[in-house]
């Protein structure tokens, strides 16, 4: 496993990521949880990502659980706020930060996590009073560092304009082949301050490994055929895109790589990505993905990609 450094922060943390999205506390649950969280460390991911959100505060208790036993130094912890926790609970001021900071900790078993992210921007809270809620969690201890998660290029450059207030060393945005949103525009600004990319959905919530086949039945024990898990996957399981994908099986095999490898790679392939954050939800996809760390694709690979997919990139 390669490890980058996260933006200016101090941080190194592994190329492949674990997230917890649907999956620990929600569709994965006790033992296979558990199995998948241990497998990552034994093969060198550092990184663990999650929200307060996901399964309101279960992925939370599931990785409180299961990192007790760990020195906590030897891992990297993420947590985000902003989506409801209650009707009145949700957002970004000062007081939900400091509450749903608490509740975070509490959930997870420890004093500090390494990086606390607003989830989304919060259009009904002053970004002064966000930005000073930030610098009162880091002032305290709890947080080492903050970042952002899908916020415009405009709402980052406020952020930044704001004078004496903590700086942002992550940026969580989805990226993959198919959804390029943040190349033009995020990517050199957050290049520019410091700012990295710790990516989601990069397999394009498994698409890109090539499981779904255009006109097939969905596999078993997918997250397409889970109640739990595919609410949010009509965009990835389009035909068009399913058709694209699948010219994708011979790019890989021409560079000797499974699909998951390929997918990963390529985002790795900028630098101002640190980590590509994967869900897993049994241990061997993670023996898979882990191997794309270090691969460097080469220019031909690169336009095999890009011509495979023309047709259905989101930019
Ligand atoms: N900031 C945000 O707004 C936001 C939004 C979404 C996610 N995230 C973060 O990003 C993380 C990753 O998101 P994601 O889970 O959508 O990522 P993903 O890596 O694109 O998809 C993960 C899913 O793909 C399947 N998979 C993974 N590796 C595989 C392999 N080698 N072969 C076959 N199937 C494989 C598994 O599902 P099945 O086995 O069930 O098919 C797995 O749960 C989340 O856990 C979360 O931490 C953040």
């Amino acid at each position: 496993m390669e490890y980058r450094q996260l933006g200016d922060s101090d941080l190194r943390v592994s190329e492949i990521s674990l997230g917890s999205w649907l999956t620990y506390g929600m569709g994965v649950e006790g033992d296979a949880a558990a199995a998948c969280i241990n497998h990552a460390f034994e093969l060198g991911i550092n990184f663990i990502d999650t929200a307060n959100v996901y399964n309101r505060g279960g992925a939370e208790t599931v990785l409180g659980e299961v990192l007790a036993s760990r020195a906590r130094d030897s891992y990297v912890l993420a947590t985000k706020l902003f989506f409801p926790m209650t009707a009145t609970d949700k957002g970004l001021s000062r007081k939900q930060i400091e509450k749903q900071l608490d509740d975070s900790l509490r959930r997870l078993r420890t004093d500090y996590v390494d990086l606390y992210q607003c989830h989304r921007y919060d259009p009904d809270t002053p970004l002064d009073e966000t930005m000073d809620g930030l610098t009162r969690a880091v002032e305290s201890g709890k947080v080492r560092y903050v970042g952002f998660s899908e916020w415009t290029p405009e709402q980052i450059q406020a952020a930044l304009d704001i004078p004496g207030v903590v700086r942002f060393v992550s940026s969580q945005p989805q990226y993959s082949m198919l959804w390029r949103v943040i190349e033009p525009a995020v990517i050199p600004l957050c290049e520019a301050n410091g700012i990295g990319q710790i990516v989601w959905s990069p397999l394009s919530q498994g698409v890109l490994t090539g499981k779904y086949q255009p006109g097939a039945p969905l596999p078993a024990d997918s997250r397409a055929r889970s109640d739990v898990m595919s609410g949010f996957m009509d965009t990835a399981l389009a035909p068009p895109v399913l058709e694209a994908v699948a010219r994708l099986h011979a790019v890989a095999a021409d560079a000797g790589l499974s699909m998951a490898q390929l997918a990963l790679a390529w985002v790795l392939r900028q630098q101002n990505v640190a980590c590509a954050i994967v869900g897993a939800t049994r241990p061997g996809q993670l023996d898979d993905n882990v191997g794309a760390s270090g691969v460097h694709l080469s220019d031909a690979t690169l336009q095999a990609i890009d011509t495979a997919l023309e047709d259905v990139v989101v930019r």
